[in-house]
């Protein structure tokens, strides 16, 4: 099983990572080869390719996104330049969008720039960052605040990397894929509504079907002039959600955010924009089934609860209250869906 998607610079390659890695490296001649992991692509998605791979100069960095910064960069030229890579050298970022945004700068700032090619271990990452030429890294607290757009010269994805990825990591993913089908591709959202089990799906096809929907937009519009602006649907509302949770000690995952940015802008889409409520309705339905225990979560860790205890100040009358009342998972799913229902 093998499927290809062309862009204008370069080809995605869906399939086995040890048959696209081999083919791309037999087409290619380097004099040096660097693979950028962190902790967990190394121990988990490095078993993957070091067949393919001998001898490559392993460069690690810590996971998560506080690492994509300049002195990560640093570590990463230190190593390029201890390990003697040169022009004509070729960087392998293997891992989610963190490697692929932080690598990608690093090989196009190394010498003015070698080859690298992106190999995505995360659903966001494969269906998402990977693709579109934006790379970056985090500078004094702002997000992708320093980069530049450059293309890589493959991506290779292979969606058995998903197999060690945690369920919570999974579903953050999955909202850019229900973004892509909602922006662009009805057939897409019909197809993941009827699911079920959205778990359940035929993981190959889709991630192509959605790697497609954002290699047209990217393609009519790689530097974000105009039509490309529409893969921030859910975002707007979305990054104000991820940035109130950051300040608490349980953090939403971006998916997460963006599942409750794209509620919320779907209700924006009625008034603003057009969109049938029965319509807006069957996207909220999906999202709060998928997504409601993250807001639960998030009420986990207030401050004001105790002992993992969700704790409400209530009404039981007008003018008359009464604190510190607990509810259970089921209680408060109810009262959201509730809610839901007024709105
Ligand atoms: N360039 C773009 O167009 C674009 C688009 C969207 C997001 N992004 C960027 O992507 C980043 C988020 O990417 P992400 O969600 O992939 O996060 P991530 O790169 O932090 O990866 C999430 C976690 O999963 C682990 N992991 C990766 N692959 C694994 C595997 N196969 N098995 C087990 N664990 C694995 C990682 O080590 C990490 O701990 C953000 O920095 C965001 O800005 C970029
Ligand atoms: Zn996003």
């Amino acid at each position: 099983m093998k499927k290809e998607i062309a862009l204008p610079d370069y080809n995605v390659e869906l399939g086995p990572i040890g048959t696209t890695l081999a083919q791309y490296l037999a087409q290619h001649t380097y004099s040096k080869i660097c693979v950028l992991v962190d902790e967990h692509t190394k121990l988990h998605c490095i078993p993957l390719i070091e067949e393919v791979l001998s001898g490559a100069l392993l460069i690690e960095i810590k996971s998560g996104e506080h690492q994509k910064t300049l002195d990560s960069c640093r570590h990463i030229w230190s190593s390029m330049v201890d390990g003697k890579m040169d022009r004509h050298s070729l960087m392998i970022n293997l891992g989610g969008g963190v490697i692929g945004d932080m690598g990608g700068y690093a090989a196009s700032c190394y010498m003015r720039g070698i080859d690298f090619i992106q190999i995505p271990t995360t659903l966001l990452s494969q269906v998402d960052a990977s693709v579109g030429g934006k790379l970056a890294i985090d500078f004094m607290g702002y997000k992708n605040f320093i980069g530049l757009f450059a293309n890589p010269s493959a991506v290779l994805v292979d969606p058995s990397f998903l197999e060690t990825l945690s369920h919570r990591e999974l579903r953050s993913g999955y909202a850019e894929m229900i973004k892509h089908g909602l922006i662009q591709n009805k057939e897409i959202w019909d197809r993941l509504l009827g699911l079920g089990d959205w778990r359940k799906m035929d993981w190959y096809e889709e991630i192509y079907q959605s790697i497609k929907v954002k290699k047209e937009v990217v393609t009519i519009d790689p530097k974000e002039s105009g039509l490309r602006k529409i893969l921030n649907f859910g975002h707007t509302i979305g990054h104000a959600i991820e940035s109130i949770a950051l300040t608490t000690n349980q953090p939403l995952q971006h998916g997460e955010a963006i599942g409750f940015g794209m509620m919320a802008e779907a209700h924006l889409s009625v008034t603003k924009n057009g969109l049938p409520l029965e319509k807006a309705e069957s996207i909220l339905n999906y999202l709060k089934k998928i997504y409601t225990d993250a807001i639960i979560g998030l009420m986990r860790s207030d401050k004001k609860n105790k002992g993992g205890e969700i704790l409400f100040a209530l009404l039981d009358g007008i003018g008359s209250s009464t604190y510190d009342v607990t509810a259970t998972d089921q209680e408060i799913e109810e009262c959201l869906r509730m809610t839901h229902k007024w709105m």
